[in-house]
């Protein structure tokens, strides 16, 4: 294993030999592997690169401006950051939707689009940097079911589509761990060094069916109470990935003296070694009752919260 201070230190030098005067591009997530990236990167070469974040609307709630707030230009970092705000854009695109994978694809193609139009006003490249992590390059090699979710989803789909010389991968050779340490070591802040692992397509396969704004923020609001609520019980490092999800369905139920017919929210906690399978998690009774009360009392239109004991399989760990 490498030791994370000298790893650090030793690719930046090498970065920084490799790319000269170069320009680079980065599409940077607010994921872990990425924002490692870019960091590395702005290490080394400070103003000649920059780094373009996508908010398509599907992030958890206040994520965009989280991420903002540590990469933006009042941040520590010299990123030269552009925060796209394409909200609009996606909810338009997927407006009648119902299906995952076609919901996928437009979000992954509107993905491309959005960030081909900003590389072009940026002008040619000469680099690009990806924040492939050793697992990837394993996977992609024996092309398993994280690899093809990956060459759809993930920033590996952006090569054919920027005009550019080489790419750069900094964190080709580390696991997890590995990069969590370096990212550590590079001064991120933890909450985004220990960030669980977030789909491509994020909240858009969490809203089973079609996505609207209004959809959007309702798993966002009763998403942000149950990682506020694990968080205060300690649970939010114990478990391999966790999220509310808002289910298609709608039921009846009683607030006060009326009649209710609203959503039901679906909660959802597993835990996972490589993602291929995974076991429902045993979240405290006492914690999902908080976090079902206050859901059911925070969030307009849910009236409803359940959780899901299915294991992968035969369940995925998303809904769709
Ligand atoms: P499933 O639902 O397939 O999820 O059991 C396994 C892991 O992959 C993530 N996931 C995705 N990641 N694009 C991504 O970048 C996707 O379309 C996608 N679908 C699932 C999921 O969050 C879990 O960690």
């Amino acid at each position: 294993a490498w030791k994370m201070d000298a790893f650090a230190e030793e690719t930046i030098k090498t970065i920084r030999e490799k790319i000269g005067g170069g320009k680079v591009l980065c599409a940077l997530s607010g994921g872990v592997d990425s924002s490692v990236a870019a960091v590395l990167l702005s290490k080394a070469i400070g103003s000649q690169l920059t780094c373009v974040f996508v908010d398509h609307g599907l992030l958890r709630k206040n994520e965009g401006d989280e991420v903002e707030n540590v990469f933006g230009l009042d941040g520590p970092y010299d990123l030269n950051f552009i925060r796209v705000n394409a909200q609009e854009r996606f909810y338009e695109k997927l407006a009648g939707v119902m299906e995952p994978e076609k919901k996928r694809k437009i979000i992954g193609e509107e993905f491309i689009r959005v960030f081909e139009e900003e590389a072009q006003k940026i002008g040619a490249v000469d680099f690009l940097v990806q924040g492939t992590i050793y697992p990837d390059v394993v996977e992609s090699g024996l092309g398993g079911e994280s690899a093809v979710i990956k060459s759809h989803h993930n920033v590996g789909g952006l090569p054919d589509y920027v005009d550019f010389k080489e790419i750069i991968e900094p964190l080709r050779d580390l696991f997890k761990d590995e990069v969590r340490k370096v990212g550590l070591e590079l001064g991120i802040p933890e909450q985004l060094v220990f960030r669980q692992p977030f789909p491509g397509p994020g909240l858009g396969i969490r809203i089973i069916g079609e996505v609207t704004a209004e959809k959007v923020k309702i798993v966002q609001d009763a998403d942000a109470i149950y990682r506020e609520e694990m968080d205060a019980a300690g649970m939010n490092r114990t478990v391999g990935q966790y999220f509310a999800a808002l289910t298609n369905m709608r039921s009846v139920g009683v607030m006060g003296d009326e009649r209710t017919y609203d959503y039901a929210i679906a909660l959802r906690a597993v835990n996972t070694i490589d993602f291929m399978t995974a076991e429902s998690a045993e979240v405290p009774w006492e914690v999902l009752q908080k976090v079902t009360s206050r859901i059911v009392n925070e969030v307009e239109h849910v009236n409803r919260v359940m959780y899901d004991l299915t294991g992968k399989p035969p369940g995925t760990i998303e809904f769709e």
